[in-house]
């Protein structure tokens, strides 16, 4: 038992979507999430840059009392070597999760991945994946508007512009007649009802965020981790910009207002 919170952070506000389903499936743990806003977006710099802010989140986010780990980012997870940046506690990032889901529903063999365009220039899935299952066949496409559509709310299910982009982006992975697609980025199942528009009922569509949150939750069961709390437990959000920005913006995010104080912070 330990009733330390949950550290998790990403680049802005995508980790809110696996926070989501940590406050669901662990609803007495403590959350602490850090959203780096100001240097947002990760996924179109370069490795050395994405590891040296990882560092940074990860050394902020160790100021507090925290038990675990997770990096809700896709970007951040693809740019990380075979050793876990932390080694005295249980860390995740997103795509093992998502890869082990993918292998487990798939029935045709071949499995869409959509991402930043670090995240597919890494190769990170199709590696998890084929560590898993050689015989899985991979398509993956990177989106780069996407991260922006959804940080600036253009989230709706009818919105035009999102919809465009979808169609362009997803038409290599509806050709390739994948039959589960990995949502790559935790900005991306904020626009998932566009993406299930697109890809059409045969698909299903797998969130990184919630794949990740249910393996930190299987990693903290495994480990005697969780908390003995058994009144709700409290979210503290840490942004490295504005406040206000954020309280607007993460109401998307969670479907919800923020459920928990928010300080600005330097890292
Ligand atoms: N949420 C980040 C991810 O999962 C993407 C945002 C960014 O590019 O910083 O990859």
């Amino acid at each position: 038992m330990n009733n330390d919170a949950i550290g998790i952070f990403d680049s802005g506000m995508g980790g809110l979507t696996a926070v989501k389903v940590l406050n669901e499936i662990l609803p007495h743990e403590n959350i602490i999430y850090f959203g780096d806003t100001a240097r947002i977006p990760y996924g179109t710099r370069s490795r050395q840059t994405i590891q040296r802010y990882t560092k940074e989140d990860i050394a902020f986010l160790r100021r507090h009392p925290i038990k675990m780990v997770i990096a809700a980012c896709g970007t951040v997870s693809s740019m990380l070597g075979a050793d876990s940046p932390v080694d005295d506690m249980p860390f995740t990032g997103v795509v093992y999760p998502a890869a082990r889901k993918a292998c487990a529903v798939t029935k045709n063999g071949r499995v869409g991945i959509i991402g930043t365009p670090a995240t597919v220039s890494s190769g990170s899935y199709e590696q998890a994946i084929h560590s898993i299952d050689g015989n899985v066949d991979v398509t993956a496409m990177a989106c780069p508007l996407f991260v922006h559509l959804v940080e600036y709310g253009y989230t709706d299910r009818d919105c035009l512009i999102t919809r465009l982009a979808a169609e362009e982006y997803l038409a290599p992975i509806r050709n390739a007649g994948v039959d589960a697609l990995i949502l790559g980025c935790t900005h991306y199942p904020i626009i998932a009802p566009v993406i299930a528009d697109i890809m059409g009922d045969g698909v299903t569509l797998i969130s990184a965020s919630e794949e990740a949150a249910c393996y930190a939750k299987q990693c903290l069961e495994e480990q005697g981790l969780l908390s003995d709390r058994t009144e709700p437990g409290r979210n503290v959000y840490y942004v490295s910009d504005s406040v206000s920005m954020f309280r607007e913006n993460a109401r998307h995010f969670l479907a919800d207002a923020v459920n928990g104080q928010v300080f600005s912070s330097r890292i």
